[in-house]
């Protein structure tokens, strides 16, 4: 007797040979290329590049049939959006009209500190980088921060500090232990 080998499907390949761009792809899909799913598919596009470089953005406007100055435009408004890579860890400070009267800034000044980067920047060693949000729409809970895609409410700089830091050194730990084995 004969056993049939299952047919496999063909992985699908994205024409510009990146699969990332299959994620973007799948978005404009499901919302029939319609110009009203661009903050969708920015979305997309940042999820999964990490950041929306200039490549990205015309290609969204070719496919989407949206100009390039309301790509950016769009793009540029929602501050959760970046135009550069970011680091392996992120966080992100809410400066918005709460979380500046309870003390943004003074959160923003001891990452600036500990890591040795401004607001908007990226340490050398791509580890961290520390960037700002207008609102986060979760104002009751200011300060507000998003660090790694989690929230974290009524922060204080310490606390910040001291979680950031936390990361960064098991990020660093796990490079030398590679380099060690390697
Ligand atoms: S002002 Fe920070 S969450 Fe709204």
């Amino acid at each position: 007797m004969t056993t049939k080998k299952p047919i496999k499907a063909d992985k699908e390949v994205h024409p510009s040979g990146d699969e990332r761009y299959l994620a973007i792809d799948r978005t404009m899909k499901q919302f029939n290329y319609e110009k009203d799913s661009l903050l969708e598919v920015l979305n997309a596009a940042q999820e999964a590049f990490g950041y929306l470089s200039r490549d990205l953005l015309i290609y969204i406007s070719t496919q989407l049939k949206v100009p390039m100055s309301q790509v950016y435009g769009v793009a540029t408004f929602y501050h959760l959006f970046t135009f550069e890579p970011q680091g392996e860890h992120n966080c992100i400070i809410c400066k918005g009209t709460a979380c500046h009267v309870k003390g943004a800034d003074r959160i923003i000044e001891a990452l600036s500190e500990e890591f040795e980067i401004n607001a908007g920047e990226t340490t050398p060693d791509g580890l961290f980088s520390l960037t700002i949000a207008r609102c986060l729409g979760s104002c009751g809970l200011a300060p507000v921060i998003v660090l790694n895609g989690q929230v974290y409410g009524k922060e204080t700089p310490e606390a910040v500090r001291r979680r950031a830091a936390e990361v960064v050194s098991f990020s660093k730990e796990e490079q030398t232990q590679t380099m060690e084995v390697g």
